[in-house]
């Protein structure tokens, strides 16, 4: 693998951070067998995403949505996370002021012991009341019910996570901004940076003078921007930074 300079300028700005921030997307989890969404053999290869992930599909046809999620949920309730979801929470231990950011719904993160999250577009295993306050985290596999109904109040329940055309969790947005323009070093992971307000968010850390380092095998309009751009996986990311950490 590439040399161990790279690596060790990368590990010596974490460590001196005043504050550290992660953004992932979907390629962190490609190794544990979860299925991107836009690469040669992703989600929206297969799956119209204005058919199954906006709330006019789920509108029309809640039945429909909710088997895709469920069959998501299948692919996933079994997999494991990585080595960059595993370094990614260690840096968390190390850095005094750190934050992930993201995009990701499946859960990973946390089972690899993060803490400090912000999850952007929600989380799979959690459902929420289309009309009352109700939230529940729900793992089974299969669903019992599909679509599950509110104990509450009867209605709909939907997946907790958040469709095209949605607003973001404002208080998740908020801080992700904040972070993002308040932090000395970004590491971006495995995203196709090409969905807004995520994409932005690096651009942010750049403008105030973050050292920003992008971990993908592909090129993305974010690549550019980048003081580092390692075309490697996250796992090959984390095996390097691990040995000089
Ligand atoms: N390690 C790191 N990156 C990888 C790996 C890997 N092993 N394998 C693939 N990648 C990269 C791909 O090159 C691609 O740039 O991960 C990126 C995945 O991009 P997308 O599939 O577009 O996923 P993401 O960027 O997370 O999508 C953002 O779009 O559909 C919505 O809400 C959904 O959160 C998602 C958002
Ligand atoms: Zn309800």
């Amino acid at each position: 693998m590439g040399d161990t300079s790279i690596f060790r300028e990368i590990a010596d700005k974490i460590k001196n951070a005043r504050k550290a921030v992660v953004l992932t997307g979907a390629g962190i989890s490609k190794e544990s067998g979860i299925p991107t969404f836009r690469g040669a053999d992703g989600l929206w290869k297969r799956f119209k995403p204005e058919e199954l992930a906006t709330p006019w599909a789920f509108e029309r046809n809640p039945k429909l949505v909710w088997e895709w999620y469920a069959w998501r949920r299948g692919l996933m309730h079994d997999k494991k996370p990585n080595k960059g979801h595993y370094i990614v929470a260690k840096l968390e231990q190390i850095v005094s002021h750190f934050w992930l950011i993201t995009q990701n719904i499946d859960g990973l993160h946390r089972l690899a012991g993060s803490k400090r999250i912000i999850e952007l577009h929600g989380n799979i295993w959690r459902e929420r009341c289309v009309s009352c306050s109700f939230r529940r985290e729900n793992m089974e596999v299969p669903l019992k019910e599909i679509p599950p109904k509110c104990p509450q109040c009867g209605s709909l329940l939907r997946p907790d996570v958040v469709w095209f055309g949605e607003a973001l969790p404002t208080d998740a947005l908020n801080d992700a901004i904040h972070h993002s323009e308040t932090c000395e070093i970004m590491l971006v992971i495995g995203t196709s940076a090409v969905v807004q307000p995520a994409a932005s968010l690096p651009v942010m850390a750049k403008n105030q003078g973050a050292f920003l380092v992008e971990v993908n095998p592909e090129s993305t309009p974010l690549t550019s921007l980048c003081d580092v751009s390692l075309k490697l996986k996250a796992t090959e990311f984390a095996e390097e930074l691990e040995k000089v950490l």
